[in-house]
């Protein structure tokens, strides 16, 4: 879910609404939003998209102040009810949220067994919490700080008290918050990028801290109301970064960026020398550690996969790499000095998070990999590896993938030289080949509609198959495609497949088959022989030098380390045309968020 706050001077129902587009990315389910006028809080709320709350919102209201969310479901279906804003018994308090509060049931027995609640959900006990104790005699912002202390669990909130019309309330613990500053307004907001309309000036949040807005000021406290002085940051980002131009969707331009995304990195890490370096304590870090641990979900612990295999092949330090939400509870024997790299294009995935800060009071270091500067992940590891991928905004992660691949490579390639490795690979010229080699990719459009058209139009189910680095990418591929498309879509190492999967093979079953290895070339031609012979319709994507005439796309060749980033994207083209020929939602798939800050 995201939040949007604003109080000043102008019309505050747009700058919400606009600033809620941004963050759709966050979730899409339903979405609300609470301003003022000069009598009263009035809230409109929907489900559905932000277009259709814009349908409801009366266009004459005169407001200055509101606040404003957009959901993606926890506790609730998705529904008029459930979305916020929530208000209060008695309507005098409007609250949004985002996070989950996991005693809600607890203080609904101990605090609210008389007051009957309108919704399902965790958020609706805080607002009436609120309520319960400023009916009992304390002022607004006593009552929020007494109920703040109660509560288990994440939330990032905004508050507005009828009878207070000059000032919004919010607080954050977990989940994201910013604090944004202008003239003569301010605003609140899950992330930059959805206020950065309106103002460039940021000041971090931290857990449990609680903020007055008024139109002239902000004051930072801690639950105990001690006030907190914090400088603000300029956030560098460019409005322009977050349209979507000219493309249909944000996918297909985020796609078309990789090339451009793989110079800035070159950019980025190019040293005095003109190699490409990572900060001397990281390496330090990488140096001092007997294991790696790559905690990560998603797409980024695909990516991660692909890292483990740089780690261990270039600097030759064993490597790990676990999914967040089974780490955190699930935690193997850990090595004597190990080193924790969190992989996050968001850098606030609640699961990944889980996981830092309980390393972190082990005691252990951690180095966070993310696109995005100053997000919790970043903020809370000892170092930070950014990806200068620029925002993100398809639910469907692209152009963060191959830069976190980008980025392993770099940092795996500078740790095998700090410990006097011979690696041979120039990445530099490496990565600028495979720049050029995404560049004829995504000039080859046409080929991948065409194979989508051919493969995918209206199978029920697809396989991705490939040995070695290439199983990592085929799992990548088959997250995208059934991510997008809805297509119940699996990778499989190629040698597995006979010892089960293979069952599921039928007349005309598409499988993709990625062949860019030498050294496995030969036995995963014999595993698309295996499933052709029993029906499959299979898509050889091959490399250069590798090809062979049943071939259906030849990509250029590219160093064989490097391969994911090259393979990768006729996946991408391949999963985006077979979503939209399905008329799916490519930006925003059913039942995703981008940025998922709830375990
Ligand atoms: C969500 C998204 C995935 C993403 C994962 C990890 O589930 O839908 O596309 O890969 O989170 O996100 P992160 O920001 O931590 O890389």
């Amino acid at each position: 879910c995201g939040i949007v706050g604003y109080i000043g001077y102008k019309d505050a129902k747009e700058i919400l609404l606009s600033g809620l587009e941004k963050l759709e990315y966050r979730g899409y389910d339903s979405a609300g939003i609470a301003v003022r006028d000069a009598q009263d809080v009035k809230v409109f709320k929907e489900k559905g998209r932000i277009a259709d709350l814009r349908k409801i919102v009366d266009e004459k209201i005169s407001t200055v102040t509101g606040i404003g969310h957009t959901r993606w479901a926890t506790h609730g279906v998705p529904s008029r009810e459930n979305a916020h804003p929530h208000q209060s018994q008695s309507g005098r308090f409007t609250l949004v949220h985002n996070g989950v509060i996991e005693n809600y049931e607890q203080l609904t027995k101990d605090y609210l067994f008389d007051v009957p609640l309108k919704s399902d959900t965790d958020t609706e006990v805080i607002v009436q919490l609120i309520e319960l104790f400023a009916s009992e005699g304390l002022e607004t912002e006593a009552a929020f700080r007494k109920t703040l202390q109660l509560l288990k669990g994440s939330y990032a909130i905004g508050l507005l008290d009828r009878e207070d019309p000059d000032t919004i309330f919010a607080a954050k613990n977990k989940s994201p918050l910013l604090v944004g500053l202008g003239e003569g307004f301010n605003v609140i907001a899950s992330d930059a990028m959805a206020m950065i309309q309106v103002t460039d000036q940021f000041v971090e949040l931290m857990d449990k801290e609680v903020v007055l807005l008024t139109n002239e000021k902000v004051i930072i406290e801690n639950l105990n109301g001690e006030e907190i002085k914090r400088a603000p940051y300029t956030a560098e980002l460019d409005a322009s970064d977050i349209e979507k131009g000219t493309y249909p969707h944000y996918m297909l331009k985020e796609i078309d960026e990789q090339p451009l995304v793989m110079r800035k990195i070159i950019q980025a890490y190019q040293n005095e020398q003109e190699q490409l370096a990572v900060d001397s304590e990281i390496v330090e870090a990488l140096k001092a550690a007997d294991r790696l641990y790559i905690i990560a979900c998603g797409t980024s612990y695909h990516a991660g996969l692909v890292g483990k295999q740089y780690l261990e092949s270039l600097a030759k330090i064993p490597t790990e790499v676990h999914v967040a939400s089974e780490f955190v509870y699930n935690m193997p024997l850990l090595s004597k000095n190990p080193l924790f790299i969190f992989i996050s294009q968001s850098g606030e995935t609640a699961d990944s998070r889980a996981v830092l800060v309980k390393v972190k009071e082990m005691g252990y270091q951690a180095l966070t990999i993310t696109n995005v500067q100053g997000s919790t992940l970043s903020r809370e590891a000892d170092y930070t590896l950014l990806l200068h991928a620029g925002p993100e905004i398809a639910v469907a992660s692209t152009k963060a993938y191959t830069a976190q691949v980008s980025v392993l490579a770099i940092l795996a390639h500078a740790a095998a030289e700090a410990l006097g490795m011979k690696t041979n690979l120039n990445l530099v010229h490496e990565l600028g080949i495979i720049a050029n080699a995404m560049e004829m990719l995504c000039d080859a459009k046409d080929e991948f509609e065409q194979i989508a058209r051919d493969y995918l139009t209206t199978t029920r189910n697809c396989f991705f198959i490939g040995r070695a680095i290439d199983y990592y990418v085929g799992l990548e591929g088959a997250l995208k495609l059934k991510e997008i498309s809805y297509i119940q879509a699996e990778g499989f190492a190629g040698g597995e497949l006979k010892h089960g999967t293979i069952a599921l093979i039928e007349d005309g079953t598409p499988v993709m088959a990625l062949a860019t290895q030498e050294k496995v070339n030969l036995s995963i031609r014999g595993n698309v022989k295996e499933v052709a012979a029993r029906g499959a319709n299979p898509c050889i994507i091959s490399m250069k030098g590798l090809e062979s005439e049943d071939d259906r796309f030849v990509i250029p060749a590219v160093h064989e380390l490097l391969t994911p980033l090259v393979s990768v994207v006729p996946l991408q083209l391949i999963a985006y045309y077979a979503a939209l020929h399905r008329d799916c939602d490519v930006d925003k798939p059913r039942n995703l968020a981008k940025s998922v800050t709830v375990e």
